[in-house]
Parts: structure tokens; C-alpha cells; sequence
């Protein structure tokens, strides 16, 4: 850990972003929309950098929901050309700091060249243990969820299991994110606040954070002032203080 961050105890193990404010940014400064997303992936490196150096084990990002594909067609091309020339330059990043990549959502619908960069980067970075970074890719919560209730619907059709026997961790198990606890502190910048079909089963109990502050201007501070005010918090999951 550098020297300039505080000392955090109780840190979040799973944190999920909604990076939101990208057009925002851009109309601000007399840009064209797609200049904000350009702005936008480059601050994705610090928020990564520092959720590694802080021993979040779980990032979640929102890269593009499956809403995000009735965008104009420029801004969506320049949505994916994007994801590709920023998993190209941001493997050694990956590397160096030991994260392995994963992507959830319906990624069979992003073109052939993301498909490909990503799966090559996923490949690459599969055996990093410190952190795990989720790109949420062409993600819907409740096409997630539509696709839960489906496999499980014909698992118990072919016996394969008890309608009793459905329960939290049945549900946990089919999720695009199974192989990761539920989130621990939502952040959603641009000052919105809304959920935007993001992770619905998996916030059930997370602390959530709005901010005012566009995404592309997002920085370390911004982060760290999330977290501050995530460990303020007393998280009682249904108990009362007392019991806990
Ligand atoms: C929301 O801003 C942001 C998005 C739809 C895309 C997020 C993408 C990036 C940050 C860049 C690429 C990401 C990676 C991981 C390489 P908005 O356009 O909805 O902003 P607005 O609400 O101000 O219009």
C-alpha cells in the first residue's frame, strides 16, 4: 500500500460501479458525446488500481447494458472500439497488479473483434489472484435473472431438481456472477439515482453510494471517500444494532 492512503479497516469485498455521466462531461466541455466515453475508459485504470491496492477483492464495472445498444450507431461502434483498444493497453495493468478479467451479460451479441480481445485477456489474466475485475458487458439484470428462472425451470422439468429445494443459493449458483459474493457498496456517479436493471438480485444488502461527480472525472479521492463513507455505515442485514 502506498503511503498517501489511509489506513482503511473493513474494507468492501465487493464493489460494483455504475459509471455513469460520460455525455454529460462531454456536453460540458462543447464535445461530442463520444469524446466522454473516450474520458470515461481512461478513468477506469485508477478506479481499478486503487480498488487492487486496497484490497477490494471484487470490481464490478457497468460497461454497457443491453439498453445501451438502441444508442446511435456511432456512439455504440465508439463503445466497442473502445472496450477492444482499452483491454489491448490495459492487460499489462492487469498484470502488474495481479487481477484476472471477467465479463457477464450476453456477450455473444458484442462483435467478433470485442468477443475475441476479451476472451484473449480473460485467458491471459485467468490464474491473477489478488483482485477480480467483472466487466458487466451487454447486461441486463433482468435478462440475468429471465435466464436464471429458465434453467432452473428445466432442471426441475428433467428431475433434476425439487421445486422445495429451490432457495437463495440455488439462485446464487445460476447467476451470470456465480462465482462471486453479492456486492458490498454500489457507486453510481453523475448524481442519478437509479439502479438501471444493474445487479438487482446481487444488491439485495449492498450500502449505495451516489455521487455527484461525472465519470470521466472520477479519481482516487473519489473512491476513497466512497469507502470512507460505506465503513460509517452499520450494515445490519434484518438484526438490530443490538445484536449485532
Ligand atoms: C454512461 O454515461 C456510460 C456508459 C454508457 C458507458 C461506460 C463506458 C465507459 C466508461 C468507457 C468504456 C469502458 C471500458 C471498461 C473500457 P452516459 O453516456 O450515459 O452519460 P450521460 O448520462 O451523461 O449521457
Amino acid at each position: 500500500m502506498t503511503k498517501d492512503l489511509p489506513k482503511l479497516k473493513n474494507i468492501p469485498t465487493h464493489v460494483a460501479v455504475i459509471m455513469d455521466g460520460n455525455g454529460r462531461w462531454a456536453k460540458k466541455q462543447g464535445l461530442m458525446r463520444v469524446r466522454g466515453h473516450e474520458k470515461g475508459a481512461k478513468a477506469v485504470r485508477q478506479t481499478v488500481e486503487t480498488c487492487a491496492e486496497l484490497g477490494v477483492k471484487y470490481l464490478t464495472l457497468y460497461a454497457f447494458s443491453t439498453e445501451n445498444w438502441k444508442r446511435p450507431k456511432l456512439e455504440v461502434d465508439t463503445l466497442m472500439k473502445l472496450l477492444v483498444s482499452s483491454l489491448k493497453k490495459e492487460l499489462p495493468t492487469l498484470q502488474n497488479n495481479n487481477i484476472s478479467l471477467k465479463a457477464v451479460g450476453a456477450l455473444e451479441l458484442l462483435p467478433a473483434t470485442a468477443q475475441k480481445e476479451l476472451q484473449e485477456v480473460i485467458q491471459a489474466t485467468k490464474d491473477n489472484s489478488h483482485m477480480s475485475l467483472t466487466l458487466a458487458l451487454s447486461y441486463g439484470s433482468r435478462e440475468e435473472l429471465i435466464s436464471v428462472i429458465k434453467n432452473i425451470a428445466s432442471q426441475v422439468k428433467d428431475g433434476n431438481l425439487e421445486i422445495e429445494d429451490i432457495d437463495n443459493e440455488v439462485i446464487h449458483q445460476h447467476l451470470y456472477t456465480s462465482f462471486m459474493p453479492d456486492v458490498d457498496l454500489l457507486i453510481r456517479t453523475s448524481g442519478e439515482q437509479r439502479i438501471s436493471n444493474f445487479l438487482l438480485w446481487q444488491i439485495a444488502y449492498a450500502e449505495l453510494y451516489f455521487t455527484e461527480v461525472l465519470w470521466p472525472d472520477f479519481r482516487k479521492e473519489h473512491l476513497i471517500e466512497a469507502i470512507y463513507n460505506y465503513q460509517d455505515r452499520e450494515r445490519r442485514f434484518g438484526k438490530t444494532s443490538e445484536q449485532l
